[in-house]
């Protein structure tokens, strides 16, 4: 509750089932480089991995979007990568090219790496995630994150971004034991890395799944919905009133099945999906978060309002969280955003 109205915050309202009009917004990568004020605090450490453990620098760019379009909803700022680093492995993300990690290979690489740390590694994270709970308005509810085991470990295996991690998959089918034994350490961390941010002070977490639309059904199986399922279940045990948002990017078809089998307590839904299938396919009750092509938010005008008024035609009377289908691209002109929290407001 909130102390100055008496209200629910209205994102946590929706995330419990309740269809609440105007629906809650908040946007994936709110924070970032499409915000000249991130530009500027992010010059103040050259090191991103560095950017993201310095919580007074963290907790900034975290408030940043806040404070300039009073969003419903902050999202911890950080990276899904903190958790390979803190396994200790080997990550550095270099200027314009994305993030670079020593890349596993052999059952003696897995071994290697530190389960037994990575709450302590992270500690900073926690900092930021309580301080920013210290300092967000009081209707603004607070996220925290982790990437979803098969994304983390896709990245772990492949040692950089890629279309379409034919090297991580192709691992994974060759050598299943090993690449379950990989998914096993990197659910067990995300499971300690969630429920510490939830203790610091985060109402919700999400699993960003950003690569499981790569996956043919029998791997999405085993590597993304298997994992979610063990993550889901020991956070409504340790936290049972803390909702989980699960965003398997790509699902397509298998998103009702990921949903169902799951037990995740909300779904996002990226930009390919057809939210009026989605919601067809779906329990009414399952609160849905999406899913605003990005590139409509790049173009604004005609296209960013059609683009609105098809997502809320749809989802009338079912619990929304408005957001992208995906980040908000670095290209994207600030005030675009403004607009588009008007125009899901009404206003
Ligand atoms: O505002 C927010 O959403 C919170 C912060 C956040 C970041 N990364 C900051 C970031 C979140 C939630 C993420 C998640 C993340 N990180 C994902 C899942 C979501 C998605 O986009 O699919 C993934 C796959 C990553 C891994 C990652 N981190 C990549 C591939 C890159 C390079 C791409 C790029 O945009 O440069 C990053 C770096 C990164 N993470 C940046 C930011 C703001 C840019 C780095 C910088 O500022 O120098």
């Amino acid at each position: 509750m909130n102390a100055s109205t008496g209200m629910t915050k209205p994102f946590l309202a929706t995330l419990a089932g309740n269809a609440v009009s105007p629906p809650p917004i908040w946007l994936m990568r709110q924070a970032g480089r499409y915000l000249p004020e991130y530009k500027a605090l992010r010059a103040q450490s050259k090191n991103f991995l560095d950017f993201c453990f310095r919580p007074e620098l963290a907790i900034e760019a975290t408030l940043q979007p806040i404070r300039r379009f009073g969003l419903d909803a902050a999202i911890l700022f950080s990276d899904i990568l903190t958790v390979p680093w803190a396994l200790g492995q080997k990550v550095e993300f270099l200027e314009g090219e994305g993030p670079h990690l020593q890349a596993l290979k052999s059952s003696a690489d897995i071994d290697r790496l530190e389960i037994g740390h990575v709450v302590e590694r992270l500690k900073p994270v926690y900092e930021t995630v309580s301080g920013v709970a210290a300092s967000l308005p009081g209707q603004t509810a607070l996220i925290g994150f982790a990437g979803a085991p098969w994304t983390v470990a896709a990245y772990m295996v492949e040692g950089h971004g890629s279309r379409d991690f034919i090297v991580a998959k192709s691992f994974g089918m060759a050598r299943p034991e090993l690449f379950d034994r990989l998914l096993d350490i990197v659910t067990t961390a995300t499971i300690e890395h969630l429920s510490a941010q939830i203790s610091a002070g985060a109402e919700t977490v999400q699993l960003f799944d950003s690569w499981a639309g790569v996956l043919a059904e029998r791997e999405f199986r085993r590597w993304v919905i298997a994992p979610t399922l063990r993550i889901a279940a020991a956070l409504r045990t340790r936290h049972p009133s803390i909702p989980l948002i699960g965003f398997p990017r790509g699902a397509g078809g298998l998103i009702a099945d990921y949903a169902r089998e799951t037990g995740v307590g909300a779904v996002g839904l990226d930009t390919q999906v057809p939210l009026g299938w989605a919601l067809g396919a779906l329990p009414a009750t399952l609160p849905v978060q999406g899913n605003l092509d990005p590139v409509a938010l790049v173009t604004g005008g005609k296209a960013l309002r059609e683009g609105i008024g098809t997502i809320l035609g749809h989802a009338k009377g079912r619990p929304l969280i408005f957001n992208l289908g995906h980040g908000v691209p670095q290209t994207t002109p600030p005030d675009h955003v403004g607009e588009l929290v008007r125009l899901v407001r009404g206003a």
